[in-house]
């Protein structure tokens, strides 16, 4: 039943090449538009998203919210769906409420979608699970067509995710002529085979897995989307390995975060593609945990030999517009986390205190 794994974790990251190609299918038109059935839904004239989600969810609802705002310029939050309603946010009928949940039976994104119901939000669900709670108290459902996910901690569910919060952006950008999709959607297209590509070169990430099993830390840096895809490292890392770990935004290092890094830490980075201005931050950004004795594990794409000299480990994903890049750049954090949570002697697919769906709120 695990498919020739020894996890169903590693069964479900070997899946995600079919989860994306199936997420994406029958949903992009041939010149290269988003083709979404929405129902009723009627995304004119939106004026406000927010994105309310937990754990992994809300890391994709965070890459969603980049996507959002820089393709169809409108503003979008995103928030912990435990934290959403009980501070009376301002919705009204122009607010639409994205609820992204692989269950569709998470409660305290539950509630989060019924309050803005209450209040005149329109509400369109993010969901892996037919039939689930979520999807039938809202009033339009992007599935992500990922299959049962078994491992209780989430990773073609975070992808699929990411996918639909990026088909979601682009429909917005559509309705609102800020952009043409076709130049997003092309490299959405080539993702699945990119990443069956990536995960044939993930050994040495297995490696490396057995070397950091031993650290007493480990933090992860990162930018822009990257700052989300450091964020579920981390959180990944915790709940498998039982690890002390921390996602930063690069930038905030230096606002305290830096005093942690001795020469016993490891430091994950992920480095935004190369030619942007936030890629040689995060490279200076390397260069300060490296001289305060970090080892740096650098994530970042195929031929970006500015980073070189700096890693004392690289792993080289591949390229993809600045956006797509957590398809690929996640992939390596979930491979470490099961496999330093294996060498540790702990159940990868059943992490202790956690459940696969919380239900209570
Ligand atoms: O079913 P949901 O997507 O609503 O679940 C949300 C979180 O509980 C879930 O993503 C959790 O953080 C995972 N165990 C992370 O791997």
């Amino acid at each position: 039943e695990k498919g020739g794994h020894d996890y169903f974790m590693l069964k479900e990251i070997a899946e995600q090449p079919r989860a994306v190609a199936d997420t994406l299918r029958g949903r992009l038109t041939a010149d290269g538009l988003v083709d979404l059935d929405l129902g009723g839904l009627d995304l004119r004239d939106v004026d406000k998203v927010y994105v309310v989600a937990c754990g992994t969810a809300y890391h994709s609802g965070m890459v969603a919210k980049y996507a959002i705002e820089q393709w169809a310029r409108v503003p979008c939050e995103i928030e912990t769906a435990s934290e959403f309603r009980y501070r009376d946010p301002i919705l009204g009928p122009g607010t639409l409420v994205i609820a992204i949940s692989q269950s569709g039976e998470t409660m305290d994104t539950l509630m989060a979608l019924r309050h803005a119901k209450e209040q005149g939000a329109r509400v369109l669900a993010i969901c892996n699970s037919h039939g689930s709670t979520i999807p039938r108290e809202s009033d339009a459902v992007l599935y992500t067509h990922g299959g049962p996910e078994i491992a209780v901690a989430s990773t073609k569910a975070f992808l699929t995710q990411l996918v639909a919060g990026y088909l979601a952006g682009l429909r917005l950008a559509q309705e609102r002529a800020t952009m043409d999709p076709a130049e997003v959607t092309r490299h959405l297209q080539a993702a699945p085979a990119q990443l069956t590509a990536l995960l044939d070169t993930m050994d040495p990430v297995r490696k490396l897995a057995r070397d950091l099993s031993a650290a007493p830390q480990v933090l992860f840096i990162g930018r822009h989307v990257g700052f989300p895809v450091a964020l579920e490292g981390a959180l990944k890392l915790k709940e498998l390995a039982y690890m002390h770990a921390e996602g930063f935004a690069a930038g905030e290092l230096k606002h305290g975060p830096i005093a942690l890094i001795d020469d016993a830490t490891p430091v994950i980075c992920v480095v935004p593609s190369p030619g942007g201005v936030l890629h040689d931050k995060v490279v200076s950004n390397i260069q300060e945990v490296r001289a305060r004795g970090a080892r740096t594990i650098v994530i970042a794409e195929e031929g970006d030999e500015a980073v070189r000299p700096y890693a004392d480990a690289l792993i080289p994903v591949p390229p993809t517009p600045a956006l797509l890049a957590p398809l690929m750049t996640t992939v390596p954090l979930q491979i470490l986390a099961c496999e330093i949570a294996a060498a540790r002697g702990h159940d990868v697919d059943q992490p202790r205190n956690l459940a696969k769906s919380v239900t209570v709120e």
